[in-house]
């Protein structure tokens, strides 16, 4: 094992798949004791597997990210199960289909909000409390968008709840800097994960919208799950001990044009 994470307890939300799993399966390999929670159990489990039979350890927890109770019963489970916590990957996230604000039913609105704005402040606010109790420190990352950066037509919930996953990042980089706890957040673009599977399914040519996402990005291609876990590593590790507040921008070039 190489090492990066050696001796370190992560939490990772949305681990039954995609960003997650894929995060969850280098923070093993880099020495890292993984908990991966989720709605989705048996995805969590499958992703234990795949540690397990890489040599790693980590756990299956399931967790609905916009229940309170469930998120601060998560992060005592971590700590009883691994004795610590010292990363918290606030990754589990929701999208709309494409809808004009004026047709989006205000349930729609309200659910995508919840899972991903509502759900990393709830991450935040009990793993930050955890960390703040060890007095360790810590990295928290948070899984935000290029749908936070710039607007997105077609996606006013998403687009807004991942812009208020940047402030919260920001916000909390600055509560928690004191106390050694470092915040920051990732930015993806399209990144080939079943959500990006479902949003070219809902298209009336699936395989078309598919190429035209690629064609979007400046490096011609949709990025990978590898990819995205990389850039969470790196802002895991102590390697990123400067930044706080930050957010690592993973788009192919999409967003300076
Ligand atoms: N794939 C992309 O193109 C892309 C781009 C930018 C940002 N993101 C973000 O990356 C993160 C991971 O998405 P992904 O692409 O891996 O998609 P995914 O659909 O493969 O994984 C999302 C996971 O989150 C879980 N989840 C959703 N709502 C939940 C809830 N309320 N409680 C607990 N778990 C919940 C799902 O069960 C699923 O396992 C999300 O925050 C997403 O918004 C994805």
């Amino acid at each position: 094992m190489a090492g990066r994470l050696t001796g370190k307890v992560a939490l990772i939300t949305g681990a039954a798949s995609g960003i997650g799993r894929a995060t969850a399966l280098v923070f093993a390999s880099e020495g890292a004791r993984v908990v991966a929670a989720d709605r989705d159990l048996a995805g969590c489990e499958q992703t234990v597997s795949q540690i397990e039979a890489q040599g790693g350890q980590a756990s299956a927890v399931r967790v609905e990210v916009t229940d309170a109770a469930q998120v601060e019963t998560t992060i005592q489970a971590a700590l009883h199960k691994f004795g610590q916590l010292n990363i918290l990957f606030n990754n589990a996230g929701t999208a709309e289909t494409a809808i004009s604000i004026m047709d989006m039913a205000e349930e729609e609105w309200d659910r995508v909000m919840a899972v991903n704005a509502k759900g990393v402040f709830l991450g935040i606010k009990y793993g930050a409390a955890a960390m703040l109790k060890a007095g360790q420190g810590g990295s928290i990352i948070n899984t935000a968008s290029v749908a936070g950066v710039v607007g997105y037509a077609g996606h006013a919930a998403y687009s807004a709840s991942k812009a208020a996953c940047l402030h919260l990042t920001r916000t909390a980089a600055l509560e928690l800097a004191r106390a050694n706890i470092r915040v920051n957040a990732i930015a993806p673009a399209f990144t080939a994960t079943p959500m990006v599977d479902e949003l070219a399914a809902s298209s009336r040519d699936p395989e078309r919208a598919m190429k035209k996402l690629a064609q979007a990005i400046p490096l011609g291609r949709l990025g990978t799950p590898h990819e995205i876990a990389n850039a969470a590593l790196f802002l895991a590790s102590d390697e990123s001990s400067f930044m706080t507040g930050a957010v690592m921008t993973l788009d192919g070039g999409l967003t300076i044009q």
